[in-house]
């Protein structure tokens, strides 16, 4: 485990930009943090990182973004608003694991039974100066 100190969004979009480097076909990624801690900042970093240069935004519709132009796709996923696993299922959420991109995802933990085995977790959390990013 390994802790990064941003003090700014700019600095969490380059960490993130530079984690992205890491990341192989297959690859979840759960975001952890509370409401507004920066999980999604992270999301348009990694996005970055990957060569993507469509805006990255908060997911509504489907609950799910899809990114094609990068070094590998893209799944965006917020499930905040997700009422069940049961309709996540329905609605295709574990075909985005298996279909060899990369999955990031916010609120996992309404997803628990849907989730990949082997998921990697970035933690971030807001601090006096900025936030924690743990990894
Ligand atoms: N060091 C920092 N890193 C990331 N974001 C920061 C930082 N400092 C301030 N912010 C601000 O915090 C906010 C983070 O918002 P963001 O939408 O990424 O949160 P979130 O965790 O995705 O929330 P939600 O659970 O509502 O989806 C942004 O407005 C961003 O500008
Ligand atoms: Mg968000």
């Amino acid at each position: 485990m390994a802790v990064f100190v941003s003090h700014s969004e700019e600095e969490t979009l380059c960490w993130a930009e530079t984690f992205a480097k890491t990341l192989k076909a297959g690859d979840t990624v759960l975001l952890e943090g509370e409401m507004g801690a920066g999980k999604t900042v992270l999301a348009k970093g990694i996005a970055r990182g990957l060569g993507i240069r469509a805006e990255v935004t908060s997911p509504t519709y489907a609950y799910i973004n899809s990114y094609e132009e990068g070094r590998l796709p893209l799944y965006h996923f917020d499930c905040y608003r997700v009422a069940s696993e049961d309709y996540a299922c329905a609605l295709g959420f574990g075909e985005y694991f298996q279909a060899g991109g990369v999955c990031l995802v916010e609120w996992s933990e309404r997803i628990p039974s849907l989730l990949p085995a082997d998921c990697k977790v970035i933690k971030i959390k807001k601090t006096v100066g900025g936030r924690e990013i743990e990894f």
